[in-house]
């Protein structure tokens, strides 16, 4: 089937371990898109880690450096962006998303995000005693900011392709 793609960029929103990274990969290959990882963006604007960020500059620092990355990527097209979980709180960014393209937002459950985390450690926000309710906590004060999204996709269940395949399909014929 021939592919009809309407916008600029797709801008893949979502909690960490969602699969955002490992499907936005997958995607932009597939549309013959730019795949840009604001994350690793940040790292090297910082030459540092995240967590290091996060240690010796924190939080709001961080916030800061995020929205200055997202608002330079999306001045391109043709890209598939991946973006830090926590990038969806500030208005300026789901507006700029809004502006520049179509905005999937991927979800999962809570204990599958965990199972899918658990052993990674360069997450600052889940390096905490309780990892499992900081997920329950930071998901249920961000959902009203990921239902924003255009298309919401729900990656609990899926495999990468199944997942591809999800949002290849309803992606195919969007509007934005
Ligand atoms: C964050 C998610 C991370 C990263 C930072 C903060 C968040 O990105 O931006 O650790 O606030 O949810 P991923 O969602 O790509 O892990």
């Amino acid at each position: 089937m021939r592919s009809r793609i309407m916008f600029k960029n797709i801008i893949l929103t979502g909690f960490m371990g969602v699969g955002k990274t490992s499907i936005g990969t997958r995607l932009s290959s597939d549309l013959g898109f730019i795949f840009v990882d604001t994350d690793e963006l940040i790292e090297a604007d910082q030459k540092t880690t995240i967590a290091e960020i996060f240690a010796q500059k924190g939080e709001p620092y961080f916030r800061d450096v995020e929205a200055r990355i997202i608002r330079t990527v999306l001045k391109n097209e043709n890209q598939v962006v991946s973006t830090g979980g926590g990038a969806v709180i500030r208005d300026e960014n789901r507006k700029v998303f809004k502006e520049a393209g179509l905005v999937v937002c991927l979800m999962a459950r809570p204990e599958v995000i965990f199972e899918r985390i658990k052993h990674e450690t360069h997450r600052p926000l889940l390096r905490v005693p309780d990892p499992m309710a900081k997920i329950r906590d930071l998901l249920e004060s961000r959902a009203k900011f990921y239902s924003q999204a255009d298309l919401i996709i729900d990656t609990s269940e899926k495999s990468i392709d199944e997942a591809l395949r999800e949002i290849k399909d309803k992606v195919r014929y969007a509007r934005c």
